[in-house]
């Protein structure tokens, strides 16, 4: 028997699959043996001791479930010296082994401020964005591109019947990963994203008109929100092409909703590899994808990772978009 006690949190923005990977940690960990606490709205629960025992059947029926349970925050309070302390003195208090961290970059990042104080961390990528750089995949993404994909199969309906330009912006803070995935799928033709600059005559306005003379009658131009371009752009496009164009901001929807069998599948691994770290005392790693397996690579390495944005796969959707 492992008599060990870890602690779980989300933290950041929420990630459809923190629930899938919260239950996995919490059933396989009991089964070994070792205590789990949950702990509430991320790192403001480690400070305001905001923290409960887990058991078997506290996760039951939250596979299929958006959101967090756990609850989250970005938590201003965990960046002051104050807060982290209040957090290091709870996590002893409490013989906390090593705290599980759910979350993107940030909430990533923030784990360094407990291991600088001995405390032990794993780090499981959830965000929407896919932007922790160590991981070709992170749990929510395929959710919120699933999501996307479908709302703009609706806006190329209207699109459609009006002969209009949709341009419709996409979430993931200063990555284009959502845009492009998304943008594939729905058959864009245009995909304007951080990493890659364009140029609006060339990219935009004579690609519309390229593929008008043969035949296209109705255009999706998908935005990364990073670019904080869309209602510009779109006047543009009208007064450019005299094409009626209309702006859609997605926003919050592609956050939310039940995750995708694959978000499901990636979570249930990812916290179960996450407890088998744990207990044969292996700490403050990252869990990752890399060539579709999971592998673990030290937070400190982990941070200084370069993004993983496919430009190839970028400029090939651009090629089949006529
Ligand atoms: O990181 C996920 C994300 O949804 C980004 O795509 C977006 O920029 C940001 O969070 C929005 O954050 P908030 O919930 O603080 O508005």
């Amino acid at each position: 028997m492992n008599f060990k006690t870890v602690a779980v949190l989300t933290s950041g923005g929420d990630a459809p699959g923190m629930n899938a990977a919260v239950r996995s940690i919490v059933r396989l960990a009991i089964t070994k043996g070792i205590r789990v606490l949950g702990v509430r709205r991320g790192y403001s629960g480690l400070i305001n001791k905001d923290i409960f025992e887990m058991s078997i059947r506290t996760v039951s029926e939250i596979i299929e479930r958006g959101g967090t349970i756990l609850y989250t925050t970005r938590s201003p309070e965990f960046h002051t010296d104050k807060g982290v302390q209040k957090a290091i003195k709870n996590c002893r208090e409490l013989n906390i082994d090593a705290v599980i961290v759910l979350g993107g970059e940030g909430s990533i990042n923030g784990t360094k401020k407990l291991i600088e104080n001995n405390i032990n961390c794993i780090c499981i990528p959830c965000t929407i964005d896919n932007d922790v750089a160590c991981s070709e995949n992170s749990i929510g993404f395929d959710t919120a591109v699933n999501t996307a994909m479908s709302m703009i199969d609706k806006i190329r309906d209207t699109a459609q019947a009006h002969d209009r330009c949709s341009v419709v912006e996409v979430m993931g803070k200063k990555c284009g990963n959502i845009a492009l995935q998304t943008g594939i799928a729905v058959g864009a033709t245009a995909i304007l994203i951080p990493e890659y600059s364009f140029d609006f005559n060339r990219d935009i306005v004579e690609k519309i008109d390229f593929t008008q003379k043969m035949g296209k009658k109705h255009f999706i131009i998908i935005v990364a929100e990073g670019l904080k371009i869309t209602s510009q752009i779109t006047a543009k496009i009208t007064e450019k092409t005299g094409i009626e164009s209309r702006a859609t901001i997605l926003g919050y929807v592609q956050r939310g909703g039940s995750p995708t069998a694959a978000d499901r599948v990636l979570a249930s691994k990812m916290g179960c590899y996450a407890v088998e770290l744990i207990e044969n005392n292996i700490y403050n790693k990252v869990i990752a994808i890399k060539n579709n397996k999971i592998i673990n690579i030290n937070i400190s390495e982990a941070l200084n990772y370069k993004s993983h944005f496919d430009i190839d796969t970028y400029k090939k959707a651009l090629e089949i978009s006529i």
